[in-house]
């Protein structure tokens, strides 16, 4: 069963379908988007191996030419000189305005590519296929592109919506679990934000769905997608509402930058921690129900997610995580911007936090 999603941003409007084996279908939906028959596949070296020739081999199939660049996989390769690198491999195929790119992999590959469509020949059309859960329920969704610098993650990119975006629950198999886990981090969060009866449905069918059943998988990426949709929608370029995807992020991007962004904490590892920390300082707060937070952290037992920074290392600097949430990007003149939330589903934004309450939370949280 396949579903779509469509996400309504005006002429920039586009169809998200998930489903199974829908790489071996890729031509039936991208031909009509391409009538150039022109098209330039970006990928990793894993991702191309699992994958690139089903790819290449459904685009054949309707007379659509491929060319590939593959590009070494992990975080890496969305440096300024790879994304370089990538930009001169592009020019040497002499693509036109209406050559496309499709972008075949996770998050990294889909941002990268984003960004190199949105300024080659000063921009053209491209297509996501991610491959990763992470990429198909978050960084596909909602146009952003980027580019990491030496100052920081993805400060360097573009809004650029793509055309189509092919989320194939028949390649998640292949992906190791830590990162399927990362990936349902940033599902579960949908209904920690707005959407308590997605948490209920996740409650009784994430166990069975993380252990391979694609049916459920489906549904909970489409619903993910639509519910990342809807707020996109509303907000595309996150001057409000949009950051309440932040959930759990601000507390997270703390861990993973002591961490150094790198293996020992994923992304989305960050984000679980984070997201029970958010839930631990309203709490604390007396804004939330212990009655959530107990189901939350019941929950995270039953899958098996991260639920502490303490299981990643025995002890943290409080003044060095401090320090990392003064230096967000969302904060607003010198005030610190959190999301918190009133309970499962009721997630909001707010610049009326205690800096005391918030060091107490993360001493609590840290061992400290
Ligand atoms: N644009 C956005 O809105 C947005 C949102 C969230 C995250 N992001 C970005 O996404 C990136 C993280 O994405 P990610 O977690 O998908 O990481 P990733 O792209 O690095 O993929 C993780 C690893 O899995 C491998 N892989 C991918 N698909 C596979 C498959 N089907 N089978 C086996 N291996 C596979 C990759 O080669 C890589 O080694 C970060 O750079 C982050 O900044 C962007
Ligand atoms: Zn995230």
């Amino acid at each position: 069963m396949t579903k779509t999603v469509r996400v309504d941003l005006g002429e920039r409007a586009y169809d998200i379908v998930v489903g199974e084996r829908l790489l071996n279908k890729a031509g039936d939906y991208i031909e009509p988007l391409v009538p150039s028959k022109k098209v330039i596949i970006v990928s990793d070296e894993t991702v191309a191996r699992f994958y690139l020739h089903r790819l290449t081999n459904a685009l054949e199939e309707k007379q659509i030419r491929s060319r590939s660049v593959i590009v070494k996989a992990g975080e890496g390769t969305k440096s300024l000189e790879s994304f370089g690198n990538l930009m001169e491999t592009l020019l040497e195929q002499k693509p036109d305005r209406h050559t496309t790119l499709i972008a075949l992999g996770g998050g990294v590959i889909g941002d990268l590519t984003g960004f190199a469509a949105s300024v080659l020949l000063r921009g053209v059309n491209f297509i996501q296929i991610p491959t990763t859960l992470l990429s198909q329920v978050d960084s596909s969704v909602g146009g952003k592109t980027g580019i990491n610098s030496r100052f920081g993650k993805n400060l360097i990119g573009s809004f650029h919506q793509p055309l189509l975006v092919l989320a194939d629950v028949s390649t998640l198999p292949t992906l190791p679990k830590r990162e399927l886990m990362a990936g349902y981090a940033e599902m579960v969060k949908y209904g920690f934000i707005n959407d308590p009866e997605f948490f209920a449905w996740l409650e009784g069918h994430a166990a069975a769905m993380l252990s391979g059943d694609v049916s459920l998988m489906s549904e909970a990426i489409a619903r993910s997608c639509a519910a990342k949709a809807a707020i996109v929608g509303e907000d595309e370029k996150e001057q409000g509402v949009r950051a309440l995807l932040n959930f759990g992020h601000t507390f997270g991007h703390a861990l993973e930058a002591e961490t150094g962004f790198g293996d020992t904490l994923l992304h989305g590892e960050a984000v679980a921690i984070g997201m029970v920390m958010a839930f631990a300082t309203s709490v604390m707060m007396g804004i939330c129900p212990q009655a959530d937070f107990d189901r939350v952290l019941a929950h995270y037992q039953t899958v098996g997610l991260m639920e502490s920074p303490l299981s990643i290392r025995t002890s943290w600097s409080i003044s060095a995580l401090m320090e990392h949430f003064t230096r967000d990007k969302k904060n607003k003149d010198g005030k610190l911007t959190f999301i918190l939330t009133k309970g499962i589903g009721k997630a909001f934004i707010t610049q009326e936090v205690n800096r005391d309450l918030i060091r107490d939370a993360l001493a609590r949280s840290c061992g400290a």
